[in-house]
C-alpha cells in the first residue's frame, strides 16, 4: 500500500483476545512478507473496558473507530456482566460502534470448505459447495427502536421493544444485497414476516419497489417468511445466493447458517457503511461468534472466523485481493491437512489449540509466499 492505513484493533473479552492474538501474528507476517504496513491502534471494548471505565466503550475509542480506515473486532460479553445495566453492558459497546459508524450492512458469508464436509451436522450432499451471503440490516429494527423499556400499563408492569424501519433504511440495505447478488449468482431472497408484522409488509413492499424501479430487474427476487427461511437453511441451503433481512432475523439466521460450515468458529463478517465520494466505506470486521465463556482462557477457540474476517478486511477495505486469497487459502490448506480445533474435530484429524492453529496457518502462509 502506498500510504499507511490506520487499523483499530479491539480484542474485547473471553476468546476475543485469544483469537485476536492469531490475527496479530498474521498482521506481522503481512508486514514482513508482503510489505503491508498498517498504523496499528488498540483500544478497550466490552467487559475489558467496563472493568476500567465502567462503560463498554469510551468516547476516545469511539473517535478512534470513526477516524480509522478499518476496525478489527474480537468479541465481547461474559456472564460476570449479566447484572450490569443495559447501557453499560459489554454488548452496548459493539452496538454503539455499529450505530455511530452507521454500519448498516452486515455481510455474513457462509461458505462450506470441502475439507469440513464431515464437520457439519448436515449431510455432505446438502452442503457441499455452499456459498451463501446473508446481508443483515445492522443499525435499526428492534435493536434500536423507541420506545423501549419498562412501562406502567394501566397499573400493570409491561416491557417494550420497538421494531421500526424507515423506507430509506430498508432501501439502502436492499441495494447492497442487489449489488452483491449481481457479482454472484444474481438471486436475492428478501426475508421478513409480512404475514404478521406491519414492518414485514413494509419491508416486502419497499424491496419490491426498489427491485422494479432501481434498475435491478436482472436480479431474481423472491420473498420468504423468516420461519420458513430458518427451515429451508437446514433443508436445502444451496437454494440461496443472497439473503437480505432485518437486524434480529439476520442475527438468528446467520447463527443457523453457520452450522453448515461446521462451526460458529468458521463464520466471519463485515459491517459496512455507505460509500463516500471515493468509494470508501466505514467498516468493522468481526467473527460472528461471541466471547464463548464456556471455552475461554483454555486455548481451545477456533481462530478461523477471526482470520477470515481479517481477510474480508483486506478485500473490502483495502482491495488487497491477492493477500485476502492467501489468508483464505492458508486456512483451507490447513483444514485439508487434517489439523483442526476441537469444534471441527473429526476422526483421523489432529487436534490443536488456538495457538497451534495459528502456527499451522502461518507455516502455510510461508509456503504460499514461496
Ligand atoms: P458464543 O458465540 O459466544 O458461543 C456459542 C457456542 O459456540 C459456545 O458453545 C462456544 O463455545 C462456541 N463457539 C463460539 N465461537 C467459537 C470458536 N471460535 N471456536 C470454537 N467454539 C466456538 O455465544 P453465547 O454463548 O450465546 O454468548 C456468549 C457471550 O458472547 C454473551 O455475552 C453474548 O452476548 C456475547 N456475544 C458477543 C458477540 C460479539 O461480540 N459479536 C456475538 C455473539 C455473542
Ligand atoms: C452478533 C451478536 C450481537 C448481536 C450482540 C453481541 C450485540 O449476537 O453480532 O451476532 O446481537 O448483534
Ligand atoms: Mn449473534
Amino acid at each position: 500500500m502506498a500510504t499507511n492505513k490506520t487499523l483499530l484493533m479491539l480484542p474485547g473479552d473471553g476468546i476475543g483476545p485469544e483469537v485476536f492474538n492469531q490475527v496479530r501474528r498474521v498482521v506481522d507476517w503481512m508486514a514482513k512478507n508482503r510489505s503491508i504496513n498498517f498504523d496499528l491502534k488498540e483500544g478497550l471494548v466490552g467487559g475489558a473496558c467496563y472493568d476500567v471505565h465502567k462503560q463498554a466503550i469510551t468516547d476516545e475509542t469511539m473517535q478512534d473507530a470513526l477516524d480509522a480506515d478499518a476496525v478489527l473486532f474480537g468479541a465481547v460479553g461474559g456472564p460476570q456482566y449479566d447484572n450490569v445495566e443495559r447501557h453499560a453492558r459489554p454488548e452496548a459497546g459493539l452496538l454503539r460502534l455499529r450505530k455511530e459508524m452507521d454500519l448498516f450492512a452486515n455481510l455474513r458469508p457462509a461458505v462450506v470448505f470441502d475439507a469440513l464436509l464431515d464437520a457439519s451436522t448436515l449431510k455432505p450432499e446438502v452442503i457441499q459447495g455452499l456459498d451463501l451471503m446473508i446481508v443483515r440490516e445492522l443499525t435499526s429494527g428492534v435493536y434500536f427502536g423507541e420506545p423501549r423499556g419498562m412501562q406502567d400499563y394501566n397499573g400493570v408492569e409491561r416491557c417494550i421493544d420497538t421494531q421500526a424501519y424507515t423506507k430509506a433504511e430498508v432501501e439502502r440495505v436492499a441495494a447492497v444485497a442487489f449489488d452483491l447478488a449481481r457479482k454472484r449468482n444474481s438471486r436475492v431472497h428478501s426475508v421478513e414476516k409480512a404475514n404478521v408484522m406491519e414492518t414485514g409488509i413494509f419491508w416486502r413492499k419497499t424491496v419490491t419497489e426498489l427491485h422494479a424501479s432501481g434498475g435491478y430487474q436482472d436480479i431474481e427476487l423472491a420473498h420468504m417468511y423468516a420461519d420458513n427461511c430458518a427451515m429451508q437453511l437446514m433443508k436445502n441451503p444451496k437454494q440461496f445466493d443472497v439473503i437480505v433481512t432485518d437486524n434480529l432475523f439476520g442475527d438468528l439466521l446467520s447463527d443457523a447458517a453457520a452450522m453448515s460450515t461446521g462451526s460458529l468458529g468458521m463464520l466471519p463478517s463485515a459491517s459496512l457503511g455507505a460509500a463516500d465520494e471515493n468509494g470508501q466505506r466505514k467498516a468493522l470486521y468481526e467473527p460472528v461468534h461471541g466471547s464463548a465463556p464456556d471455552i475461554a482462557g483454555q486455548d481451545l477457540a477456533n481462530p478461523s472466523a477471526m482470520l477470515l474476517s481479517f481477510a474480508m478486511m483486506l478485500r473490502y477495505s483495502f482491495g488487497l485481493l491477492k493477500d485476502a486469497d492467501m489468508v483464505e487459502n492458508a486456512i483451507q490448506n490447513v483444514l485439508k491437512s487434517g489439523i483442526r480445533t476441537g469444534d471441527i474435530m473429526a476422526p483421523g484429524c489432529t487436534q490443536v489449540g488456538t495457538t497451534g492453529m495459528g502456527d499451522a496457518i502461518l507455516a502455510e502462509l510461508d509456503k504460499l509466499v514461496g
